[in-house]
């Protein structure tokens, strides 16, 4: 897929194509400043739609308007294919939402502006974390504004179906795996799941490391190493999620992420994996973690940390959107707004300076075990979520993930096949 992509662009840049952002380039040098925004992003959920409100108010105190490009489609990759044929005619958005990898191959491109004035004038070298930096910054300049972490090693549930039945949260794999036997035993849906790839691949994520630990889900996930990719232990982690398919309602496919929260705050079933952004859903619902509703880290997987993090890129365009594009990355990393913007969210502030007291107990949870977890040497960049291994990779891992949670594979063959796939993937 990169390789295509690469080459695609490469090609037209040959042609002599005139990358303007959104308009054609001026050839005057003084024209006045356009303080607007065009930003491409995937936040149409309920809770993400709040979150980025507090995005475009910030913005608009700033005398910054914002115009809105939404595309549908949790985790982005939808998002991912629009931006991929307006850069190639030509007519890329001012600003983007990004994550990982996707980053680095854009400045790897050429594409995007740097951010270095701003960075430097509001330090973000001493309060952007490293397992950050390593996607805002290329070849040692700044590219990105960081805007959150997400982890997406999390399982959300009903409070009533759980109290009711007198389940607790499950601590290990196996109380997990109990708990939604007797959930599904009482005629309730056990796991709410949306049969996306990006979700399968959520799901997997914290299966790799429920069954193997973090060395595991390094060597196969960050390393790529194919001797583990093709273990016994990755076995495990597709017999996870074999067992994981069998807790899911018969409408899966296709299901929005969204709609699948929807179903365990509207208490149709139990469970949800899912990152913290499905925690923005149920905060968007009136409702508080802890005492409206359950949550912990996906069992299994306690101690690790997978994280993705929302970045915004600016594309290098016409000089008179510049003023508003640094704007915009300043708004991003100001602490005050880290912290309205990721209480609404679910997810936690993206530098290290910033006090967890008016968090809820989730966020609070997710500051701190991003901190052990990063102390530790446990938190690993998300491969669902790009931040893991470059774009080819992943979505060959998705296929695989697939397939096998579709029936199209045997835990020993998707085992064998992951293998296969990540090595011509590579
Ligand atoms: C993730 C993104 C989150 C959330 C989620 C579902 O990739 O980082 O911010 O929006 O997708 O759309």
């Amino acid at each position: 897929m990169k390789k295509v992509l690469n080459l695609m662009l490469i090609l037209l840049m040959a042609a002599g194509t005139l990358f303007a952002g959104g308009q054609q380039e001026t050839a005057a040098a003084d024209v006045a400043d356009v303080n607007e925004v065009e930003v491409l992003h995937w936040w149409t959920s309920g809770g993400e739609a709040a979150a980025l409100n507090v995005l475009k108010e910030d913005l608009e105190t700033k005398g910054i308007s914002w115009t809105d490009s939404p595309v549908a489609g949790g985790g982005g990759d939808q998002a991912m294919t629009v931006l991929r044929s307006r850069a190639t005619a030509g007519n890329p958005p001012v600003a983007v939402q990004m994550l990982g990898f996707d980053i680095l191959d854009w400045a790897d491109l050429g594409f995007l502006a740097d951010l270095n004035d701003v960075a430097a004038a509001e330090n973000w070298d001493a309060v952007v974390p490293e397992a950050l930096k390593y996607f805002s910054k290329y070849d040692g300049q700044w590219i990105a504004a960081p805007v959150n972490v997400h982890s997406t090693n999390w399982i959300w549930a009903n409070k009533e179906i759980l109290d009711g039945l007198g389940i607790a949260m499950p601590q290990t794999w196996d109380e997990f795996i109990m708990a939604m036997e007797k959930i599904q035993a009482s005629g309730k849906i056990a796991l709410a799941h949306g049969g996306q790839a990006w979700q399968d691949a959520t799901m997997f994520d914290s299966c790799v490391i429920a069954a193997g630990g973090p060395e595991f889900y390094k060597k196969t996930m960050v390393d790529l190493d194919e001797a583990a990719l093709k273990s016994d232990t990755m076995v495990d982690a597709f017999k996870k999620m074999s067992q994981l398919r069998s807790f899911v309602d018969d409408n899966f496919s296709g299901r929005d992420w969204n709609l699948a929260s929807a179903m365990v705050i509207e208490g149709q079933a139990a469970f949800q994996m899912m990152g913290d952004w499905a925690k923005g859903e149920f905060k968007a619902a009136g409702l508080e973690p802890g005492t409206d509703f359950y949550f912990s880290r996906t069992p299994g997987t306690d101690g690790t940390v997978t994280f993705n993090s929302d970045q915004f890129v600016m594309f290098d365009v016409a000089p008179e959107y510049q003023n508003a594009q640094k704007e915009l990355a300043k708004a991003i990393m100001a602490p005050s707004f880290q912290v309205a913007f990721n209480l609404v969210k679910g997810s936690v502030p993206a530098r290290t300076d910033i006090s967890d007291a008016e968090f809820d107990a989730a966020g609070k949870k997710g500051m701190a075990d991003l901190a052990m977890a990063s102390k530790n040497g446990t938190l690993f960049g998300s491969m669902a979520h790009g931040h893991s291994a470059p774009a080819g990779v992943k979505q060959a891992m998705y296929d695989v993930i697939t397939s096998h949670f579709n029936g199209v594979y045997s835990d020993e063959e998707a085992a064998m096949e992951l293998a296969a796939a990540v090595a011509s993937a590579k």
